[in-house]
């Protein structure tokens, strides 16, 4: 995940002003988890509700919305599909960018009042 974060800022040097003040082992550790608990719940997403609604307001708050949650995802999906083998990189990339773009659509929403 660290090398999600080297990636995203190596292609968007705008982002790195969002992630200089921090911890970048502790936010690896916080975006792993929270990647591990939407796998977790992929058959139920009214049960990740509340937990995506708190998510969004804290990103809100710090002024990130839907131009930069476009960046992330795209950089994400490219290196989640990159990391693993069972299915083709093409595929795991597109369902990778489903799942993520679902939850930052919500995220988002927040975000837009
Ligand atoms: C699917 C999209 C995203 C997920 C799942 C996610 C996940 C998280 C999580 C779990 C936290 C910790 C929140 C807490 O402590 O309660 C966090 C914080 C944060 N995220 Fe995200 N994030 C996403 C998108 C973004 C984007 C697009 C940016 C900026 C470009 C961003 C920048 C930050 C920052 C600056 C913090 C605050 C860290 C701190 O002060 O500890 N995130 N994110």
């Amino acid at each position: 995940m660290r090398e999600f974060y080297e990636e995203l800022v190596g292609s968007h040097p705008h982002m790195a002003a969002y992630f200089s003040q921090l911890d970048l082992a502790r936010q690896v550790r916080k975006l792993s988890a929270t990647l591990q608990v939407l796998v977790a719940f992929a058959d139920d997403r009214r049960a990740l509700g509340a937990e995506v609604i708190r998510l969004g307001v804290a990103h809100s708050r710090r002024g990130i919305g839907e131009a930069e949650y476009g960046l992330f995802a795209t950089t994400l999906a490219d290196v989640l599909a990159r990391r693993q083998t069972e299915v083709p990189f093409e595929r795991a990339r597109r369902l990778w960018l489903v799942e993520l773009k679902a939850i930052m659509e919500t995220m988002a929403l927040v975000d837009n009042g």
